[in-house]
């Protein structure tokens, strides 16, 4: 019988600062170095539309953009991602590698927004079906060292410059998934030394790597 090829899916999270674009090469190089085909890609984004979408996401400025909007244009272009992008990836046996996914909306919009989480399911069903990461790595930091990382970087955007409290909500409601979903969310404590951290990646990636090829 044909072996139908699946690829996987891995997500990486966490508040701004937290160190998730150094660790995304340190993951891309792990499943290389196994001879994975992957195809690495971000939300908001991902597609020429997602990415226009993403711009205004992320910074356009000019008017107060109610949440519910928010929501709705985060959904749009991850719907389009997940077309012409994801499923095309996964459905030809290749692993996709995700700068953030639906995860944080939950944690941004739902957390830090207050957006409800029935109605983050309700999208989330609607555009995703079954779809869901089979690992994700979320990068924590305390919010003092996430802002200090965080500013070194570029100007601000929407969501860096919102108030600690909207950070420490979406810090707590990543939290709150990796607890509800052990199997699948891996916390990474990224106060540590880089190397520590860059040391705990590896290691999760390849049990990951290993699980799948024992299945
Ligand atoms: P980043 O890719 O540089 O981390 O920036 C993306 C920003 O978009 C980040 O501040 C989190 C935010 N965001 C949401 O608010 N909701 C989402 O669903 C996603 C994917 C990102």
């Amino acid at each position: 019988m044909t072996q139908v090829p699946r690829g996987r899916f891995i997500t990486v999270e966490g508040q701004d600062g937290a160190g998730k674009t150094t660790n995304l090469s340190v993951i891309r190089d792990a499943l290389e170095r196994s001879g994975i085909p992957i195809v690495q890609s971000r939300e908001p984004g991902g597609t020429p539309w997602g990415e226009a979408l993403r711009e205004l996401i992320l910074n356009y400025r000019d008017t107060d953009i109610v949440p519910t909007a928010e929501l709705l244009t985060i959904f749009a272009a991850r719907a389009q991602h997940i077309h012409q992008v994801i499923a095309p990836a996964l459905s030809a046996g290749k692993w996709v590698l995700c700068d953030r996914f639906t995860d944080a909306t939950y944690a941004y919009q739902g957390g830090g927004r207050g957006i409800s989480l029935d109605a983050i399911a309700l999208l989330e069903h609607m555009v995703q079906g079954q779809l869901q990461p089979d690992l994700t790595l979320l990068f924590d930091v305390d919010i003092d060292t996430g802002n200090a990382r965080a500013q070194q970087r570029s100007t601000a955007d929407r969501f860096e410059s919102e108030q600690a409290s909207f950070k420490q909500a979406v810090r707590t409601r990543y939290l709150t998934i990796a607890k509800q979903n052990p199997q699948r969310v891996k916390v990474i404590d990224a106060s540590q030394p880089l190397e520590q951290v860059v040391r705990e990646v590896r290691s999760q990636v390849n049990d990951f790597i290993r699980k799948v090829v024992g299945e």
